[in-house]
């Protein structure tokens, strides 16, 4: 088994639009012990690699780091792995079989995969013959379709037949989407019933909620995804409180400036999101679940809604600085 899942591990989610090559870096730094590529689509790879190479482009310092796929055929997400495999060389290819967004869904792909559990087996089935041995391959689901259809626990024992090496289970089903809270239930029961590691996910949005879920055993390692877009000192916070039992304060608003700025920075240089103006644009909504958690940053909202430069959102920044 690979080292990293070994032992339990704080893992960045993957989030379409989030998880780009930046923020994982900025998050391992945070000390995420595994991050993952937002997903791509197994079509996309097929038919426009060049542009898709983009969004599963990995460097070194991310390592374990994981790209993830979807797609509703066997062949072509065998293919789609084969080349990512044998190109980007991840530690590993993630099957994501819990997205709920209509467009991923309506083309049977993400959560729907949750209705099939038998094309989901044939589909890791072949994305683990399509990377022969070159990684491991994991998958990401949801605890069912919706509530009178809770399938988790027979999900799970097909991957592993299928010869996935680890589950992350968000304890969601797809009707919810992201409404009413994670079952963590399910999770736990579906690790008890497996063989290999399950990650749960779903609502982890302090270091005491890792201690908690850690503490109650069972899973192998936790998955946080927007808690780390308001606080990437999650990471940092949950490391201190189970290594060392004492919490970390909280950081600074000046910290916190300085990460905002650097992320943009690092963005910037980047080039994934274009130029300056249309980088920080799309960043625009970053910045806002950044500026969550600022005391006193309600006043900035609108104006960080509107930024369109390094030099205005520094401004903006600089006035979270003074004292009120
Ligand atoms: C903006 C956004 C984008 C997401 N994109 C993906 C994705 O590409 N693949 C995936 O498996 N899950 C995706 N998710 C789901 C998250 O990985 C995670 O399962 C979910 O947010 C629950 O975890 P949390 O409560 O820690 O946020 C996304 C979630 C968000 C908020």
């Amino acid at each position: 088994m690979a080292e990293w899942l070994n032992k339990f591990g704080l893992y960045l989610a993957p989030m379409a639009g989030v998880s780009d090559c930046v923020f994982r870096s900025l998050c391992r730094e945070m000390g995420a012990d595994v991050v993952e590529t937002e997903f791509v689509s197994a079509e996309g790879v097929l038919q426009a690699w060049e542009r898709t190479r983009a969004y599963v482009e990995l460097c070194e310092e991310q390592r374990p780091v994981g790209v993830q796929i979807f797609g509703a055929h066997p062949e072509s997400m065998q293919e789609a792995a084969r080349i990512i495999a044998g190109e980007v060389h991840p530690d590993f290819i993630d099957i994501n079989a819990g997205c709920p967004v209509p467009k991923v869904v309506g083309r049977n792909g993400g959560a729907s995969l949750l209705k099939e559990p038998e094309l989901l087996q044939s589909i890791a089935e072949a994305v683990v013959r399509g990377v022969e041995g070159a990684c491991p391959v994991t998958a990401k689901i949801r605890i069912g379709w919706d509530v009178e259809h809770i399938c988790a626990s027979e999900v799970c024992h097909r991957l592993v037949e299928a010869g996935v090496s680890a589950i992350t289970i968000h304890g969601r089903t797809r009707s919810q989407q992201y409404g009413g809270r994670a079952d963590w239930s399910v999770i736990r029961r579906c690790a008890a019933e497996v063989t290999v590691p399950v990650i749960g996910n779903g609502d982890i949005a302090t270091a005491d909620d890792v201690m908690r879920e850690k503490a109650a055993g069972g899973v192998a390692g936790v998955m946080i995804g927007r808690a780390a877009m308001t606080n990437p000192w999650i990471f940092r916070e949950a490391k201190q409180l189970m290594n060392a039992g004492a919490p970390l304060p909280p950081p600074s608003v000046q910290e916190r400036v300085s990460f905002i700025l650097r992320h943009v920075r690092l963005a910037i240089a980047d080039g994934r999101y274009g130029d300056e103006g249309s980088t920080v644009r799309t960043m625009r909504a970053r910045l806002l679940a950044y500026a969550k958690g600022i005391p006193g940053s309600k006043a900035q909202r609108p104006a960080l809604a509107r930024v369109s430069s390094l030099a205005e959102l520094r401004e903006i920044l600089s006035r979270l600085l003074l004292p009120s």
